[in-house]
């Protein structure tokens, strides 16, 4: 399928201007941007120790900017000291310590509001609660916490004193949380009795309980902050409550210089092979990547009240909860659980009652809100909101435009920030007061960052419109720096497919006239279910640790709010009863939510005596998406070992009257003209990459 084909269903050609009145009072100008772009275009590395000598506070000043130990290992700053924290809050004692830096909302709907000087109070309290309990410089810290301030003073905390913190999603179950304990190496886990979140307590120390069972003998400590006031079990000598801990430690910890290069924390992430991988970022780096994109891209000024919705689990809290919007001073709010809590107007009443201005969320949260009727954002006040965010995944134009009209109210920009964990801070973006916006396109790369397209040969795509791989071509602070305990797996999943020429970012993306960026997607085997990548092959090792079953495949096939959904093919061993396919699919979704999380769950399982394969025994997984997207199939099956196998996987095999429904859920239900065009475009964004990119992905697995 050509490119020109996928760009007739997609057709986008809306253009929004900053509305002027924002223009008008916007931080960067445009010759304020047209000056950066070229001082950064002259000489990116100097733009760079600029702006580290003028947005950090350093201990020890650095001599060098970037050292280059050869490609793909770059050092910024390095042989400059600093502290994290000290940049995030001492720095404001003085200027803003009456200031809120935090306004939480719980759930249930208390809440409570820390100015700088609490909230630094409390991080050394806990700080110096760490050191005494054996905590020092390099240990590694699991904090697996629900979204309340404790989980922003525990990664404070170990910034203050040098310790490495990874932060696993409170929606991750044990076994995932055992699995990034170990590969860390933990000393310490900091959790909570439990969270709330839909309504429900999410019972963390339960987990934490499970995963430390067997194989962590890393971990000495666990700290239980209180949360919910749910019974649980504490091991005398292990468990330590929060409160108790910190009760009597001096409100003052002296921070720590670290060196620039020192990792800040580990944030694991899925990859399309094998375990998760713990993505490494140094300390001045990724500061100065969070503070300046922060005050870039979101526009930031003293009054503000920013709301980045992202849980700290995910890398978007670290950057734009926890360490961006607090070096730059920001009031922020957290709000602990579920936007349907008590009904789907929540974030449009917290964004009320606490004057949120700056509005930063996942196109799948505007996308399941958007369904509920604009009835609910109508009944409150959203007229302090002056600027609103997408990220985590291509927000699709009928979204983006309901965003724009209907939480907007046609006066904020909206910026849709491209990037990722390993890219640390973003990358392509608008610049609100500047940067005319098209629905659906991230617009162009910030200062700094040369972004490019290249075919497979590693040479640019000039002709517009034409897709391609996305790659960054120069070194940035604020990338990753290795992946944890496996350097191989960061030289060959970023650098090795172009020989270390330039950062791979595993999405493929095209470039229109204007030089806007349009992603297209994941060129790997991964997922991006609801803003979150998720690995097939995880999804498929959790399957076949079932005692039923014996080979899993997994693709994604679009969904109309969560983006992708998994879709699962699995094989029972021995024979299946054919009665209970029912009853096996429902535990099975249970299972993988048990293994991986809930977030893991597969949307459909399709039970088959066999999964189809070449003659050389590769999974057809080409084939497997366009059944899964109920697409017409086109491959040749004529490789296949068990041509035969394709009708029962397709569901039509014995019982040809299933065929219906069968297609009726696999076909979005919408008909509007924009909501039909995402699909298509996936779709045919998927198509030709099966065809061009995927092709080396048909690899055999190993599996267990
Ligand atoms: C992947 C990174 C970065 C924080 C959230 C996700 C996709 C991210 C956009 C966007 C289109 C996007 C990409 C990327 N993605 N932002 N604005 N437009 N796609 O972090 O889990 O590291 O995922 O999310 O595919 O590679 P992550």
């Amino acid at each position: 399928m050509s490119r020109k084909n996928i760009e007739s269903v997609l057709n986008e050609e809306r253009l929004f201007e900053p509305p002027p009145a924002f223009a008008a009072q916007a931080g960067i100008r445009l010759e304020d941007l047209a000056m950066l772009h070229s001082r950064a275009a002259a000489d990116p590395v100097g733009f760079w120790g600029d702006l580290a000598r003028t947005e950090l506070i350093w201990d020890r000043p650095f001599t060098q900017v970037l050292d280059a130990g050869g490609a793909p290992h770059y050092r910024w700053f390095a042989d400059g000291r600093l502290n994290v924290s000290a940049n995030c809050l001492d720095r404001h004692l003085e200027a803003r310590g009456h200031k809120t830096a935090l306004i939480f909302e719980g759930e249930p709907g208390d809440t409570r509001r820390l100015s700088y000087r609490e909230l630094h109070a409390a991080v050394c309290r806990l700080a110096n609660a760490l050191r005494r309990l054996g905590v020092g410089y390099g240990d590694r810290v699991v904090i697996y916490m629900p979204l309340i301030p404790e989980s922003i003073v525990a990664m404070h905390a170990c910034a203050r004193i040098g310790a490495i913190h990874s932060v696993v999603f409170g929606g991750f179950s044990s076994v995932a949380l055992r699995e990034r304990i170990r590969d860390a190496g933990a000393k310490l886990v900091i959790t909570a009795d439990g969270g709330h979140r839909g309504g429900h307590v999410i019972p963390l120390k339960e987990a934490t309980d499970k995963a430390l069972a067997a194989d962590c003998d890393s971990v000495e400590h666990v700290i239980v902050c209180r949360r919910v006031s749910q019974p649980v079990t504490m091991r005398p000598g292990r468990d330590l409550w929060w409160h108790d801990v910190v009760d009597g430690e001096s409100p003052v910890c002296a921070p720590v210089p670290v060196d620039a290069e020192h990792p800040l924390f580990l944030l694991y992430t899925s990859g399309s092979t094998g375990k998760p991988k713990g993505i490494q970022h140094a300390s001045a780096g990724f500061l100065l990547g969070a503070k300046v994109t922060t005050q870039w891209v979101f526009d930031l000024r003293e009054d503000d009240v920013f709301w980045c919705t992202a849980d700290v689990g995910w890398v978007t809290g670290h950057s734009y909860n926890a360490y961006g919007p607090l070096a730059a001073g920001a009031t922020i709010v957290m709000y602990e659980g579920a936007p349907t809590i008590p009904d789907g107007g929540r974030f449009w009443k917290i964004c009320e009652t606490h004057g949120v201005t700056i509005f930063y969320t996942a196109p799948t949260a505007i996308r399941a809100l958007m369904k509920l009727g604009e009835e609910l954002p109508a009944r409150y006040d959203l007229s302090k909101l002056r600027l609103l965010g997408s990220v985590g995944e291509p927000i699709n134009p009928e979204a983006w435009m309901w965003y724009h009209r209907v939480i907007g109210r046609e006066r904020c920009p909206i910026v849709d920030t491209w990037w990722q964990t390993e890219t640390g801070a973003i990358m392509i973006s608008p610049i609100p007061g500047v940067t005319p916006t098209k629905p659906g396109s991230c617009t162009q790369p910030l200062p700094g960052i040369q972004a490019d397209i290249v075919d497979e040969a590693g040479e640019p795509v000039t002709q517009p419109d034409a897709g391609g791989y996305l790659v960054i071509r120069n070194p940035w602070p604020f990338m990753l720096r290795t992946i944890w305990g496996d350097d191989e797996r960061y030289r060959s999943t970023y650098w090795a497919k172009f020989q270390n020429r330039f950062y791979v970012a595993g999405d493929s993306a095209h470039r229109d006239a204007d030089g806007y960026y349009w992603i297209m997607g994941r060129i790997d085997d991964v997922l991006n279910v609801a803003g979150h990548r998720l690995g097939t092959m995880e999804i498929e090792s959790a399957l076949v640790a079932h005692p039923r079953i014996a080979e899993a495949a997994v693709v994604g096939r679009p969904h109309e709010i969560k983006g992708e959904a998994v879709f699962a093919f699995v094989v029972c061993r021995g024979t299946r009863a054919s009665g209970d396919t029912a009853s096996l699919v429902a535990e099975l979704r249970d299972w993988v939510t048990q293994q991986l999380g809930a977030i893991a769950r597969p949307d459909d399982i399709r039970v088959t005596d066999a999964l189809p394969k070449t003659r050389s025994g590769k999974i057809m997984r080409r084939l497997l998406r366009a059944i899964a997207r109920g697409e017409e199939i086109t491959q040749d099956v004529s490789t296949l070992e068990n041509p035969a196998i394709v009708d029962q996987l397709r569901g039509v095999e014995s019982k040809p009257a299933k065929r219906k429904p069968v297609k009726k859920k696999q076909k979005p239900r919408a008909v509007s003209r924009e909501k039909r065009k995402v699909p298509k475009k996936k779709q045919a964004a998927s198509t030709r990459k099966s065809a061009k990119m995927a092709r080396r992905k048909v690899a055999p697995r190993k599996r267990r």
